[in-house]
């Protein structure tokens, strides 16, 4: 990572997104000289990283805030205004970069005030295994070197896109809110193995490399309906599957997974 070398990068909000970002920088950045400052209101969040040479431990949001030349925020949504506002008189000449879903850049740059730099990105916590789907967008006053080292430290993470703001409402419901519904088809399909006969264990893991595999596939380039041609044999199980699949209208109710937890990003958003 070339831009966050030396660089001392504060992380607000050590739970699941947070920690995730802050085991991929550890393992990513290997520049003796970067600093993560951390800070929490659950103290055993923070001692998990106690001992780490390259982290700090802040005891407030504001030391955290006065430390750090970039501030990721890792709250939830609801806590967002809390935390910035005590924080906005120090970041002036700072980068806020915050992964909460559903909160604008017009919001995080009022409760910032005038001419602050902030990037909004929605990850999902595919994080933990360095697998998240990071997508960014930046406010008013970010440029364009503040969108290249958030691509560097999200790319620690997992793989990362640039989109327009106006896009981030149905990326939060297609990949933030969406690795848990293809964690519910993997199970529902394990269940079937289980129903079969199969020790749920291996049926779980089969599951899941299948949908590996039908994932790397399409990343390779093959199309959806190309994966259903070369696996469903006129009269064969798959084609009789599929069929399964069609009359319980198995595609309509992932794409309305998908529209409704694009429609709750819009309302939180309206906020
Ligand atoms: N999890 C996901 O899949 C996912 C995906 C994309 C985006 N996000 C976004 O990422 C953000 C974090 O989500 P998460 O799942 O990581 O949440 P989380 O596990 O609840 O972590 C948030 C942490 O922040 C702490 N916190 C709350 N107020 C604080 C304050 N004033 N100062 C310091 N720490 C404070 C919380 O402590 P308490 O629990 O004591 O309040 C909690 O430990 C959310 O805004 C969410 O929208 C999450």
């Amino acid at each position: 990572m070339k831009s966050a070398k030396g660089k001392k990068i504060g992380i607000i909000g050590i739970g699941n997104i947070g920690t995730s970002i802050l085991r991929g920088l550890l393992a990513t950045v290997d520049d003796a000289d970067a600093r993560f400052l951390i800070n929490d209101l659950r103290r055993e969040s923070l001692d998990a990283f106690a001992g780490e040479p390259r982290v700090e431990i802040c005891e407030s949001n504001e030391e955290l805030a006065k430390k750090a030349e970039i501030v990721i925020l890792a709250v939830k949504p609801k806590d967002v205004r809390m935390v910035l506002e005590p924080i906005a008189p120090l970041m002036t000449d700072k980068l806020l970069i915050s992964v909460a879903a559903g909160v604008s850049t017009a919001e995080l740059e009022r409760y910032l005030g005038e001419g602050k730099r902030v990037i909004r990105v929605m990850p999902n916590i595919g994080a933990r295994v360095g697998e998240s789907v990071s997508v960014l967008c930046r406010g008013r006053n970010a440029v364009a070197d503040d969108e290249e080292l958030a691509d560097e430290i999200f790319s620690a993470i997992g793989s990362v896109y640039h989109m327009n703001e106006s896009d981030m409402d149905v990326i939060t419901g297609l990949s933030g809110s969406g690795i848990a519904f293809f964690a519910e088809v993997i199970d529902a399909m394990a269940d079937a193995g289980v129903y079969e006969g199969l020790p749920r264990g291996s049926a779980l893991t089969i599951a899941a490399r299948t949908a590996l595999g039908a994932a790397r596939m399409i990343l390779a380039g093959d199309d959806p309906a190309t994966i259903k041609a070369m696996t469903a044999s006129p009269g064969g199980t798959t084609i009789r599957g599929l069929y399964a699949m069609e009359s319980r209208a198995v595609r309509a109710a992932m794409m309305d997974a998908v529209i409704e937890a694009t429609r709750r990003s819009r309302e939180m958003n309206r906020r």
